[in-house]
């Protein structure tokens, strides 16, 4: 089941993380939805960010639904330490770069007990998750190319997400389908105009003063 309303996915990539309970805390007072753990080993991405050590730590702080975004090579080494972890859901990615039996990880990240998700790159056509479209939670249209926050995002990348909102149409089990990177509120009207229905965002909000104003326009409100 997914809901039509528009879910807002806070990226701690953007907090701060000497102050991060604070940051975890105040993040889920201002209205965020889940918060999104982006996971970085500097070989699938040209940058290193935090491990399951960390993600349990924020298990501590809150009660929301944990989203863990694997931009890693060999992401099922790794499923079942995000779950222990306290992962709700796995997303990984479904290039080849990422090194893994992509059917097999999606039923491993199931079979522990998470919701699933592909993720495919700027550069990778919506044809490469097609096949999977039936055994996922969602779709992850990553809207810069993955590795660091605050890049600018990509309009070209609506046509994905049509093309899943298309596959939903066609079909009675729904996916969510999540938009991530460079998301404000310009390009969040954007991305819910084009279908999706999950933002993820990490600069937009963390870095705002006042993060209820900002997930409010992420809202559209
Ligand atoms: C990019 C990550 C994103 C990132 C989004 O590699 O997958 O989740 O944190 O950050 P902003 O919102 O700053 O573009
Ligand atoms: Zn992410």
């Amino acid at each position: 089941m997914i809901s039509r309303d528009v879910i807002v996915a806070s990226s701690i990539l953007a907090a701060n993380f000497a102050q991060l309970a604070d940051e975890i805390y105040r993040v889920e007072q201002a209205g965020a939805d889940w918060i999104h753990c982006d996971i970085m080993d500097g070989h699938f991405v040209d940058n290193i960010s935090f491990g399951p050590e960390i993600v349990g730590i924020v298990r501590k702080e809150t009660k929301l639904p944990l989203d863990v975004h694997l931009m890693i090579q060999r992401p099922d080494h790794f499923v079942a330490r995000f779950a222990k972890a306290g992962a709700n859901s796995i997303t990984v990615h479904v290039e080849r770069e990422a090194n893994h039996d992509v059917a097999k990880t999606l039923r491993a990240i199931r079979e522990a007990g998470c919701r699933s998700g592909l993720s495919l790159n700027p550069a990778t056509p919506f044809d490469a998750v097609e096949p999977f479209l039936d055994r996922i939670d969602a779709l992850l249209v990553m809207t810069v190319h993955p590795g660091f926050g605050g890049q600018k995002f990509r309009p070209e990348m609506m046509e994905k997400v049509k093309d899943a909102v298309q596959w939903n149409e066609a079909h009675t089990r729904k996916i969510n389908i999540e938009v991530d990177g460079g998301i404000n509120a310009e390009t969040a009207r954007v991305s819910i105009e084009s279908g999706a229905n999950v933002l993820i965002a990490g600069t937009f909000i963390f870095h705002a003063t006042d993060y209820s104003e900002a997930i409010r326009q992420l809202r559209g409100e």
